[in-house]
């Protein structure tokens, strides 16, 4: 039997149909080992188990091969086991595997910080390191608190910022949160998110003035009882797994605005947008807008489990101390392999101009999107930045009521047919694309073909 080709840029090859019998194997394990609470098992999913994946392919257990545009969750920007990344990896475990987090630095530790700190706009940057992006964002708020002595936040109706108890409290997801609701910090006034399609204040832009900042300005000026003085205000730059929904061109430069006139600090949360995915190495830039805390993760690193908050020295200084024991710490923080994973990350971002070719690559897949959506009515909005894409899903014309029900038939439909795409939006009717942005253009028109049909039988 001749070689397989390699994994990387092909299309779709389905030898077995999607779920086969390894992926049901490995799939009613885990159902009786792993919590129901970790997977989507337990609501009668058929997921495939992913066996390798590399450039934008994934391989399953039974040897299908995809066009994966979910990148992990947006991680893998530069490609699945991007083979420097690897290197690294391979390299820096095999000198100092582990270390000794806020006591002893490591060399890649001291890399990735002044890496950070000069790649990111704003001056004398520094930054502080986690594991995940939830930990990141709670390292913004907990800096914003030092920093002002307040305790106040203003978050957005439909945001996910993670799920720990700290980004529970700003994540807008009751399905999420409810059980643990009294346990949450009830500091936080949720307002509208921009979203223009859905306008929550029924305006159309740009003749609202951007209207929906009124709010924010209210919850400041007069935060709602129990919530207090408001530190500051975060934003998910373009809200992702609520929906891929992008501010209108107004709406940013507005809120830098209103957050230095009412002195308030604004935390971009670029834990899906940063590094590259939107076409600019942060989605702010598009608008030369600079937050003054910036929490980035995912693409950081390419996989291994890595994140960051960033913000100038003037913000950071409030975590200056003088007692022997650091005010935060963590087993984790600045590790080692993670850390040399994401500067070869970081490199092969600049190396491949990856931001480039986002922007490049988004603007091809969004015209095939608008061609699209004259096509088909159940196409109610496509809109997106550089290769975070997102299609809604409706019925009924006008009433645009939201059809989970065809999405959820577009994913299956796609993954049968080599392509995986996940749903999300607050009800699940976006079909949501976040592909590696080293995708071939011949993978992502495949996979859009994919997606076509898909929408055309659901009907
Ligand atoms: C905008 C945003 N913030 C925070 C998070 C949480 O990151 P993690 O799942 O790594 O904790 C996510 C995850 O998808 C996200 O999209």
């Amino acid at each position: 039997m001749p070689d397989a080709p390699p994994l990387g840029a092909l299309l779709p090859r389905i030898v077995t149909p999607p779920p086969g019998p390894q992926s049901r194997r490995l799939a009613r394990a885990l159902r009786r080992y792993e919590s129901p609470g970790v997977s989507t098992l337990s609501s009668g999913d058929a997921p495939i188990a992913w066996d390798a994946a590399r450039g934008a392919n994934v391989r399953d257990a039974d040897g299908n091969v995809y066009v994966d545009c979910t990148a992990g969750f947006g991680v893998a920007a530069a490609g699945h086991a991007n083979p420097r990344i690897v290197a690294a990896v391979r390299r820096q475990a095999g000198m100092l595997l582990h270390g000794l987090g806020d006591v002893h630095p490591n060399a890649p530790r001291l890399a990735l910080a002044e890496r950070l700190s000069r790649l990111l706009p704003g001056e004398e940057n520094q930054v502080m390191f986690a594991t995940s992006g939830s930990e990141a964002v709670e390292l913004a708020l907990k800096t914003a608190t030092k920093l002002t002595g307040k305790h106040g936040v203003v978050a957005f109706d439909n945001a996910y910022h993670g799920e720990t108890y700290g980004t529970m409290a700003v994540t807008a997801r009751e399905r999420f949160s409810a059980p643990f609701a009294p346990q949450l910090n009830a500091r936080v006034a949720h307002v509208p998110y921009p979203n223009c399609y859905r306008c929550p204040l029924g305006k159309t832009y740009p003749s609202c003035e951007v209207a929906c900042l009124a709010p924010v300005e209210r919850a400041v000026r007069r935060p709602p009882r129990g919530v207090g003085a408001i530190a500051a205000v975060i934003i998910e730059p373009v809200q992702g797994r609520g929906g891929v929904i992008v501010p209108p061109p107004m709406y940013m430069p507005r809120l830098r605005d209103l957050c230095d006139r009412l002195g308030v600090l604004l935390i971009a949360d670029e834990i899906m947008t940063g590094l590259g995915r939107t076409g600019s190495w942060l989605a702010m830039q598009h608008w030369g807008v600079t937050a003054d805390i910036t929490a980035v993760g995912k693409v950081l690193s390419g996989g291994m489990p890595i994140s960051a908050c960033v913000a100038p020295a003037r913000v950071m200084s409030a975590w200056a101390h003088e007692e022997q024991e650091a005010p935060h710490a963590s087993t984790y923080m600045g590790h080692p392999v993670a850390s040399a994973a994401a500067l070869a990350s970081l490199d092969e971002i600049e190396r491949r101009h990856l931001p480039e070719r986002a922007a490049r690559l988004g603007d091809y897949a969004m015209r095939r999107l608008r061609e699209m959506q004259q096509r088909h009515p159940m196409i109610g909005d496509v809109r997106g930045l550089g290769l975070l894409l997102g299609v809604e899903l409706v019925r009924g014309g006008p009433g645009k009521k939201p059809a989970p029900d065809a999405a959820g038939a577009v994913v299956r439909h796609a993954l049968a047919r080599g392509v995986i795409i996940l749903a999300g939006g607050a009800a699940g009717n976006v079909l949501t694309l976040t592909p590696p942005l080293t995708i071939t253009r011949r993978q992502l028109a495949c996979a859009l073909a994919v997606v076509e049909e898909g929408i055309a039988e659901s009907r």
